[in-house]
C-alpha cells in the first residue's frame, strides 16, 4: 500500500459532505488547526489534528504550518481546442462586442475552423500543457466540453481527446458533449437540419461511445433559442447525457428559466440572470456555475451571486478556460474575483471552487473536500489562512498540489 502523511498543517480548511451547499450552508467552512492527512492507495485514509500517526512506510511531506485545502475543483472548460484568437483582442479594444465579432466570422467559428484542421495527437499534446498549468495553479479535477468540432467527426475527436488525456494524465476529468454550441457555417441556413444532426446523429454516438456524461448548449441570442436548447438538452437525455446550459451570458432569453424547468445539474455563466431565472433555478435544484474571470474579459457586468445564495440555489465557481470569452484557467483568479466582484465570503466562495463545482459534474461523492473516502486531492497553499489566498492576487499560491495522494 502507498501511504503518503501531509503533516505540519497550520490551518485545515475544507467543506463538509457529499452534496452541494446551499444558502447558509454554503458559506460553513471546518476549520482545524495543526492538523494531518493520511492517504492510502489515493484515497483520504484519515484527518486529524495533533500528534501526527506514526504510519510505517508512508512518504511524509512537511506543510510547514501553512493553509491545506481541497484540490480545487474546475467544473467548466471549453479545453479542447485549435489556435487562440489574440486576434480579437484589437477588435474588443476598439468597440466591438462578444457577438458582434461572432457574427463577423471571428469568435467560436474561428476555433471552430482551427480545431477541424488539428489532428487528435495535436489536441491531445495542447490540452495536456494546459492541464499541467491548471494543475500548477491548483485544479486537481476538470470538466471539458466539445463544441470546437461542430461535425460529426470533429466532435467526436473532441471527447476522444478528452477521454484519452483523462486516463494519461494525472487531472480527472469530466466530459460534456457540446455539439449545439454554435450553428456552423454550412448550415447557417438550416438550423433545423444541423440541431437534427446533433441530435440524431452525434448523440447516439456519444451515448455508445461512452465518452460523455453531460449535455451542453449555448442558449443565447443568436445561437440557440429557448425551445432549440429546450430540443437538445430532452434529446440529449434519452441518450442518458445529463443537461447543463449556458445561460444568460449576454442576453437573458429565459435559459435559466429552462434550466429550472428541466432540473439541470447546472446552469453556467447566468451574468444577466433575472430574478425569475433565480426561482427557477432554486424551485429546480439547479446549480449556478458562475464564472468571474469571463465577466472581467469581456468587460461585462459580473452574475447576482449573492442573490443566488440568498435564495438557496448552491453557487460553483470555474473558470470557463477558452480561447474566446475566457483566455484564463487559472482557479485562483476565479477565487479572487468570487470575493472581489461577487462579494462572496471566503468561505462560500472555497465551497464554490472545491465542493459545489464537484457537484456542479456529479463528482461530490469522490473529490471536493477533505474527509476520509474522498481521494488524496490536496493544495499546499504558500498562505497562512483562507483570507491570504482570496486577497493576494496574480501570484501563483499553490505551493505543493498532491493528486491521488502523489506530490505533483
Ligand atoms: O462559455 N459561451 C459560449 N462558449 C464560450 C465561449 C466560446 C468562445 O468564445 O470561443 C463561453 O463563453
Ligand atoms: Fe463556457
Amino acid at each position: 500500500m502507498k501511504k503518503l502523511l501531509v503533516k505540519n498543517i497550520g490551518l485545515l480548511a475544507t467543506p463538509e459532505g457529499k452534496s452541494a451547499h446551499r444558502g447558509s450552508e454554503q458559506g460553513k467552512i471546518k476549520f482545524l488547526k495543526d492538523a494531518w492527512v493520511l492517504i492510502e492507495d489515493g484515497v483520504i485514509a484519515s484527518v486529524g489534528t495533533g500528534e501526527a500517526p506514526a504510519a510505517a512506510g508512508a512518504e511524509i511531506v512537511d506543510a510547514e504550518g501553512k493553509l491545506v485545502t481541497p484540490g480545487l475543483v474546475d467544473a467548466h472548460t471549453h479545453l479542447i481546442f485549435g489556435g487562440w484568437r489574440q486576434n480579437e483582442l484589437g477588435m474588443k479594444l476598439y468597440g466591438k462586442t462578444y457577438l458582434e465579432i461572432q457574427n463577423a466570422g471571428g469568435g467560436i467559428q474561428s476555433t471552430t475552423n482551427a480545431t477541424r484542421g488539428a489532428t487528435e495527437e495535436e489536441l491531445t499534446a495542447k490540452a495536456a500543457k494546459a492541464l499541467d498549468e491548471m494543475m500548477a495553479f491548483g485544479t486537481t479535477t476538470c470538466e471539458a466540453k466539445s463544441g470546437y468540432g461542430l461535425a460529426t467527426e470533429h466532435e467526436l475527436k473532441a471527447l476522444r481527446v478528452i477521454r484519452d488525456l483523462d486516463e494519461q494524465h494525472p487531472m480527472d476529468m469530466v466530459a460534456t458533449f457540446m455539439g449545439a454550441h454554435l450553428v456552423p457555417a454550412e448550415y447557417k441556413a438550416n438550423r433545423a437540419e444541423y440541431i437534427r444532426l446533433v441530435c440524431e446523429e452525434m448523440m447516439p454516438l456519444v451515448k455508445e461511445q461512452g465518452i460523455a456524461k453531460f449535455c451542453d448548449v449555448f442558449c443565447e441570442a443568436d445561437t440557440f433559442t429557448v425551445e432549440e436548447s429546450r430540443q437538445v438538452l430532452e434529446a440529449g437525455l434519452k441518450y442518458g447525457l445529463r443537461p447543463k446550459i449556458h445561460a444568460d451570458e449576454i442576453e437573458a432569453i429565459g435559459g435559466s428559466q429552462l434550466a429550472g424547468e428541466l432540473g439541470a445539474i447546472s446552469a453556467e455563466h447566468l451574468i444577466v440572470c433575472p430574478p425569475a431565472g433565480i426561482e427557477a433555478m432554486a424551485k429546480g435544484g439547479v446549480i449556478a456555475c458562475l464564472l468571474p474571470a469571463t465577466s472581467f474579459n469581456l468587460g461585462a457586468v459580473f452574475a447576482p451571486a449573492r442573490d443566488m445564495v440568498n435564495a438557496g440555489v448552491p453557487v460553483a465557481m470555474a473558470t470557463d478556460f477558452n480561447p474566446g470569452s475566457c483566455p484564463c484557467l487559472n482557479m485562483q483568479f476565479v477565487i479572487n474575483l468570487g470575493c472581489l466582484k461577487y462579494r462572496l465570503t471566503p468561505e462560500e466562495v472555497l465551497t464554490a471552487v472545491t465542493l459545489n463545482g464537484a457537484a456542479a459534474i456529479d463528482m461530490a461523492d469522490k473529490v471536493g473536500t477533505v474527509e476520509a473516502g474522498k481521494l488524496g486531492d490536496l493544495v499546499i497553499w504558500d498562505a497562512p489562512d483562507l483570507d491570504y489566498i482570496c486577497y493576494r492576487f496574480g501570484s501563483n499560491l499553490a505551493k505543493k498540489v498532491i493528486k491521488r495522494g502523489r506530490v505533483m
